[in-house]
């Protein structure tokens, strides 16, 4: 949903201080509970604490996912003071010894080691740790938003060699393979790549010695900016993973939890037209809000104060920007709106994920935007 629900409208309009992130957190709350019904007797739900690691966030969604996955030792900190009894994983690439032993300080249950090095300095530091290896497959897959490629995990080269290490070294267990791939896909998608990740890692990690495997699907699960009412299918998903009664499956999504509960409300602060492009400069920018730009889309927004705009009812092509000294400052070019005046309330919805969060906040040194939880009345 990108509107937003009626209670939380009246709420932005009253806001005093702008631009605000509104989080609607008994939406949040029920889209949660229903991603974990639908995955009932399924795999296991970690959320990526990147998506939004917002503390409010973080605790209305505890009740509902078995864990936490987590890509940095900030992150683990955060995460470890926010909930404190929360089972974590802990991946990304080049994680530093420091965040390896704050790994083993805060009780992180599963590590993701992304390379040999990394499982090197672990295997000499010690720590007992239970390990899950980042593989990086090349299965192809098309419609992906982003392809996790690269420097991500490790090719087959490189996971014997970690096999080969951890076969001698006692004090760390190898527990499964993680396998991040892609960005953005839909359930039949997510699963014809889920089932190839199985049928080579069941073998691979039976043949090391792993009687119980833990397979970490990792997220991606897709969102559409352009159709923010279409969902990923979680029970066509649950349903399609292959069966394994002694296989853990994991999926760690982001994006597809969050983003729909979060809007960015700000104000318009000047209207003109240049060389026939009508444009409304609105209070903050993508300094607060940078989805559209990394994503290349134009986020999907309400007007709060349409109705009184344009007695016509006729819309103008407007590129809506921010505040900022740059051509890329653009929420949305040439949205159809209503004559826009000084004044209106705009709310761009599908802000909960990877929008504060990932922004380069103090370009331009402006002033941060406020953050609201509204409840339900
Ligand atoms: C390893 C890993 N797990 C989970 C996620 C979450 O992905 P999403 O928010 O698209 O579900 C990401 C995102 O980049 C990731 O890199």
């Amino acid at each position: 949903m990108s509107a937003p629900p009626a209670f939380l409208r009246d709420r932005m309009r009253a806001l005093e201080r702008l631009p605000a992130y509104v989080y609607d957190l008994d939406g949040l709350g029920e889209n949660v509970a229903a991603v974990r019904g639908a995955l009932a007797g399924g795999p296991e739900l970690f959320y990526a604490a990147k998506a939004n690691p917002d503390p409010a966030i973080l605790r209305t969604l505890a009740p509902h996912v078995d864990g936490i996955e987590v890509a940095s030792g900030g992150e683990l900190a955060h995460v470890r003071a926010t909930l404190p009894e929360a089972r974590i994983a802990f991946g990304g690439p080049g994680k530093t010894d420091e965040e390896l032993a704050l790994a083993s300080n805060l009780d992180v249950e599963r590590l993701h080691v992304e390379s040999p090095y990394e499982l090197e300095r672990l295997a000499a530091s010690e720590r007992p740790a239970d390990v899950l290896l980042r593989a990086n497959l090349r299965f192809g897959t098309t419609g992906a938003a982003l392809q996790m490629s690269g420097p991500f995990g490790m090719d087959e080269q490189a996971l014997s060699r970690c096999a080969a290490v951890l076969r001698d070294t006692p004090h760390l267990t190898l527990r499964g393979v993680h396998a991040h791939l892609a960005s953005g896909l839909d359930a039949p998608a997510m699963l014809d790549l889920a089932a190839r990740i199985t049928d080579w890692a069941l073998p691979w990690l039976r043949a090391n010695g792993v009687e119980e495997p833990e397979i970490n699907l990792g997220g991606g699960m897709a969102v559409d900016y352009e159709a923010p009412e279409s969902r990923f299918d979680w029970k066509a998903y649950a349903a399609g993973l292959p069966a394994h009664p002694s296989v853990t499956f994991r999926v760690e999504p982001g994006r597809a939890l969050t983003a729909y509960h979060g809007w960015y409300v700000t104000e318009v602060l000047d209207v003109k037209t240049t060389h026939g492009e009508h444009y409304a400069v609105l209070r903050g920018g993508t300094h607060h809000l940078r989805t559209p730009v990394t994503k290349g889309h134009d986020q999907p927004f309400t007007l709060l104060t349409a109705d009184d705009t344009d007695d016509t009812g006729d819309t103008h092509p407007t590129t809506l920007v921010g505040q900022l000294c740059t051509p890329k400052d653009v929420f949305a070019r040439d949205a159809p709106c209503p004559r826009l005046r000084p004044g209106d309330l705009i709310a761009f919805g599908m802000a909960g994920a990877y929008a504060w969060n990932i922004s380069h906040h103090d370009f331009l040194m402006h002033p941060h935007p406020h953050f609201s939880y509204p409840a339900r009345v």
